[in-house]
């Protein structure tokens, strides 16, 4: 099998973990030499119910009986999107009550930039310097790390790139932007939360030139930081929230979500100004629901604060200089590159999966489902704190 990922899967990068996986069920991830891995990644942030959740799985096994993919997006009434779109205005504040449904965080974001486009008649884009948003044209065009990008210019013109949590660089925002997209926390760029009333200061501008917020909660949504979405943290109501990963609780999903009225510009003038094949699968909305409704209406996302508070407690050590992140969005820095590789490969070696953040070499990803246990958080944590015993002497 091995031989075979190599030589027909295309690759990422010359050295994946490579892995082979047999199961996976809860906060356990099972390899095909019968080792269990505890899970503290989560699939990068996407299965926020562990692996296998049942009330997940019953949905996708109970709606795959009753119908997959029977038209394109929005044009038959499938009960499973209707549903799912509903449960999201009843849950997000005002004016956010229309949600377009499409298949990966990439292309809800390319859905939002045309949409902030399409609804100001403007086309200049500010994003953040190390912002990640995904990896089609449109998206890379407003990623803030230019060695990524360099090889794929031209992108899409009129992007500008202003620095996170910098008041000065508000300046930028003028009556010539469409849009400010930024990532409720910054993902990539180490687990970086928005300071001192940042986020409103940044509505408060685009407010006064007439630009759209387009705030990315494609990581931090869905209860990881502790409340369904991020930026209900930092009293701030976006215009566009786009969401994905944990949505679809382990199925590949994307949403963007805005008011009925500007949501309305993408119907009509032109029509079809986004249209999606897959976009609201009544297979993937059944398991998003029931994801959803799993993290509205259990003690999860209350649980989610108190596990992060168990993991900062638990990982103090010298190696550890700071502990970034809300919630289990958490990034846990040590001194180098080098003592995070020995770090994240060891602690594969001894049954725990942790993984690197994509522009912060020094960081620890720490985004275990919302459902781990605290007794499987303490193993986790143990073996980490271990490691870094074993460099430290
Ligand atoms: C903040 C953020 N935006 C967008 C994306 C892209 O989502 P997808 O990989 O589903 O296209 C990601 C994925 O890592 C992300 O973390």
């Amino acid at each position: 099998m091995k031989e075979a990922f190599f030589k027909y899967q295309a690759q990422t990068s010359p050295f994946p973990l490579a892995m082979e996986i047999s199961h996976a069920k809860g906060s356990y991830i099972y390899d095909t030499n019968q080792n269990a891995y505890l899970d503290f990644v989560a699939g990068v942030s996407a299965c926020s119910l562990g692996h296998g959740h049942p009330k997940v799985v019953k949905a996708i096994k109970d709606q795959v009986d009753k119908y997959m993919h029977v038209m394109v997006y929005g044009e038959y009434i499938q009960k499973p999107a209707v549903d799912l779109a509903k449960f999201i205005a009843q849950h997000t504040p005002e004016p956010l009550e229309q949600t377009y449904l499409v298949n990966s965080g990439t292309e809800a974001i390319e859905g939002a930039l045309k949409l902030a486009k399409r609804a100001t008649g403007r086309s200049e884009i500010i994003a953040a310097k190390h912002a990640y948003h995904g990896n089609t044209m449109g998206s890379m065009s407003v990623m803030g790390y230019e060695e990524r990008k360099q090889a794929y210019r031209p992108l899409v013109p009129g992007t500008k790139l202003i620095t996170f949590n910098n008041e000065d660089d508000l300046a930028e925002i003028t009556n010539k932007t469409a849009a400010v997209i930024l990532e409720t926390i910054q993902g990539g760029a180490g687990f970086i939360e928005p300071k001192n009333g940042y986020l409103s200061k940044v509505k408060a501008k685009c407010e006064a030139v007439g630009a759209l917020l387009i705030l990315d909660e494609i990581q931090p949504g869905i209860g990881r930081t502790g409340k369904l979405f991020g930026f209900e943290n930092y009293n701030c109501v976006p215009d566009i929230v786009v969401s994905g990963k944990g949505l679809g609780g382990g199925m590949p999903i994307g949403a963007f979500t805005a008011s009925t009225a500007l949501m309305a510009q993408l119907k009509e003038d032109p029509k079809m100004g986004h249209i999606t094949t897959f976009g609201g699968h009544p297979v993937i909305a059944a398991a998003a629901l029931a994801t959803l409704k799993e993290v509205v209406e259990t003690e999860l996302m209350v649980e989610t604060l108190e596990k992060e508070r168990l993991i900062k407690r638990l990982l103090q050590h010298p190696l550890i200089t700071e502990i970034r992140g809300k919630g289990l969005m958490l990034a846990a820095l040590t001194p180098s590159a080098e003592i995070t590789n020995q770090v994240i490969l060891e602690a594969q070696n001894q049954g725990l999966i942790a993984f690197w953040l994509l522009f912060e070499p020094r960081a620890i990803r720490i985004t275990s489902p919302l459902t781990i246990s605290n007794t499987e958080i303490e193993a986790g944590c143990k073996i980490l704190i271990d490691i870094l015993n074993k460099i430290n002497n």
